[in-house]
């Protein structure tokens, strides 16, 4: 697939088949996904790929705030990939003091950077995805997560039930100015 044409083919997809997705191909768009920018090459970003079905069950009952929407679409899913980020490396120099003064939230910036490239290389392999925001506090705990990493995003991934129709876009008029 041409570049442009994955990038605005990609939709986020909340409605997956039963088939199920296999590692070879989880491993290729992480491998896909590592070669991002990232703040000095801090390459932060880790993934856990949740597929058991009665822990997948679990964070749809129990991590989405009541949010069902969220809900329903974590049932549909076969995996449900959590995005992490390793804490106190992107933002900071060697001594730990900040870089700039937008101190830490650089590793928001990567994180978004990794997670586009996850789903648009999830795309080519013909998988849909939909990064999720809404998710209870309590699922990292639940999914265990070590002190020295932070939750960012969880994207469902899986085969594609549905393909919705391209939600409205800005014109470009709208988003670009010159100085
Ligand atoms: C940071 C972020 C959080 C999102 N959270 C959710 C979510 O919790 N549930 C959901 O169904 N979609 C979520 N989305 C998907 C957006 O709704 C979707 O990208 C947007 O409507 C545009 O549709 P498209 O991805 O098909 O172009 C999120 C997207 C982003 C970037």
């Amino acid at each position: 697939m041409q570049t442009i044409d994955c990038i605005k083919t990609r939709r986020s997809i909340r409605k997956f088949t039963d088939e199920p997705v296999d590692h070879a191909t989880l491993e290729k768009i992480v491998d896909a996904a590592s070669f991002s920018p990232s703040w000095k090459n801090t390459q932060i970003v880790r993934y856990i790929v949740v597929e058991d079905p009665a822990l997948k069950a679990r964070i749809a009952k129990e991590c989405t705030t009541g949010f069902t929407y969220n809900a329903g679409t974590m049932e549909s899913a076969p995996v449900i990939v959590a995005l992490t980020v390793i804490k106190g490396r992107c933002g900071y120099e060697r001594d730990g003091s900040f870089t700039t003064s937008r101190k830490d939230t650089w590793q928001m910036f990567d994180a978004g950077i990794a997670a586009q490239t996850f789903c648009l290389a999830a795309h080519e392999f013909g998988l849909g995805t939909v990064i999720m925001g809404i998710f209870d506090d309590t699922l990292s705990d639940v999914l265990e997560i070590p002190a020295d990493r932070e939750l960012v995003n969880l994207i469902c991934i899986g085969h594609p039930a549905e393909a919705p129709e391209v939600p409205k876009r800005k014109a470009v008029a709208d988003l670009l100015s010159y100085r």
